[in-house]
């Protein structure tokens, strides 16, 4: 039996895609919605190979208050997965509004066609960037966010605070905010990945994108830094684990297991590793060797952030089963394939 109906936005995306597969996996109904603004159906072809189930797809602005709230009147949804968001740090500095008007009315248009037809059951896609440059590691969920580095951080912060002063005054939404840390690999069949349509500036895209020869050389922002090999220091947490935690924090909202309406959840494997790591993690599982050269710091990383994980541990029952080589395996036999 079902476990419910849910939509997931942002459904042909990186992390929503895997998601779709582990929800199928474990019991429950999908339907996507995805205005392609940033992939296309092809991840949902992946996802029909890997589970046999051929999910629709509406292709739906969620920007557009009418066209949304007839999707939630259409179809009766027990809960929802919002992913959907305009993602990329640099280009959120050159776009606010854009950025704003995006991520901030899809939000505000899910609560409303979720309010108005009787949905419940929320998880939204937060991020590691809402605690801006923080100096408490590993970082738990009552770490005091600071002020975020982009305006994309800043609408992560914004879309949580709006959760927060929507759930004080609406206790039949029960909501869980997921705060990822560094998402990176991608499914073990290679049916699915990360396929950005914009260049990708994350490190483990850039550097399989080096290894297969699509960028000549790849650049190590920083060597310098007070970490113990000088570069930058993050919390990879592979896909596949991550789209795990939805499922587990969908089950615990249908068991009623919240301590309240609005949870907040890191996600990451609660280790620290660096840039100069992850690029000898790649070399040693793939037998590449990769065309990198130490550059300039980047404006605007932090040196080191990684997750304290443990409430998700306990109370989702969550286990990352994935490491860095398990990420960078994976990442590099979906470069060669697609
Ligand atoms: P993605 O770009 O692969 O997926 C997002 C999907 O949402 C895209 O397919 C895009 O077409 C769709 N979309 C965007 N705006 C939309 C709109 N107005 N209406 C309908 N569809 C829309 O990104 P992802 O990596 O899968 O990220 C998913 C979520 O996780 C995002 O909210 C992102 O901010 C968050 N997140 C991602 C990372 C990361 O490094 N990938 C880290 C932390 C948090
Ligand atoms: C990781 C490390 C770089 C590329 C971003 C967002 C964050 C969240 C996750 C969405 C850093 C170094 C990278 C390269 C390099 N996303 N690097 N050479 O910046 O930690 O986090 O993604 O919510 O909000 O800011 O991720 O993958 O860009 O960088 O040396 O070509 O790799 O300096 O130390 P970041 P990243």
């Amino acid at each position: 039996m079902s476990k419910g109906k849910i939509l997931v936005t942002g459904g042909c995306g990186y992390i929503g895609s895997h998601t779709i597969v582990d929800l199928i996996e474990h019991g429950y109904d999908v339907v996507s919605v995805d205005n392609l603004s940033n992939a296309d159906e092809s991840a949902l072809a992946g996802v029909a190979q890997i589970t046999g189930v051929k999910v629709k797809n509406h292709v739906i602005d969620l920007a557009d208050r009418e066209a949304t709230l007839q999707l939630f009147r259409e179809e009766a949804f027990t809960g929802v997965i919002h992913f959907a968001a305009l993602k990329h740090v640099g280009e959120s500095v050159h776009q606010p509004v854009r950025y704003y008007k995006n991520n901030l009315n899809s939000l505000l248009h899910v609560i409303e066609g979720m309010e108005e037809t009787g949905c419940q059951h929320l998880i939204f896609s937060s991020s590691c960037s809402v605690y801006g440059n923080t100096e408490e590691l590993p970082v738990t969920e009552t770490t005091p966010r600071q002020q975020a580095e982009s305006p994309y951080g800043r609408t992560k912060q914004m879309c949580e605070d709006i959760l927060f002063d929507v759930c004080r005054v609406s206790p039949e939404l029960q909501a869980v905010l997921l705060r990822y840390f560094n998402p990176a690999g991608a499914h073990p069949s290679s049916l699915i990945g990360e396929a950005p349509s914009n260049p990708a500036s994350n490190l483990a895209p850039v550097i399989t994108e080096t290894a297969i020869g699509k960028r000549k050389e790849m650049m190590v922002f920083g060597d310098d830094y007070d970490t113990r090999d000088g570069s930058c220091i993050r919390d990879y947490i592979h896909v596949v684990d991550l789209a795990h935690a939805h499922t587990l924090a969908l089950d615990y909202l249908r068991e009623n297991r919240q301590a309240s309406n609005c949870e907040l959840f890191n996600l990451g494997i609660g280790a620290g590793v660096s840039v100069l790591e992850a690029i000898k993690a790649f070399e040693a599982v793939t037998g590449v060797k990769l065309n990198y050269r130490i550059g300039e710091r980047r404006a605007g990383d932090v040196v080191a952030i990684y997750a304290n994980a443990e409430k998700a541990n306990r109370e989702l029952g969550w286990q990352p089963r994935y490491d860095i080589q398990d990420i960078m395996k994976t990442a590099w036999a979906w470069e060669q394939k697609r």
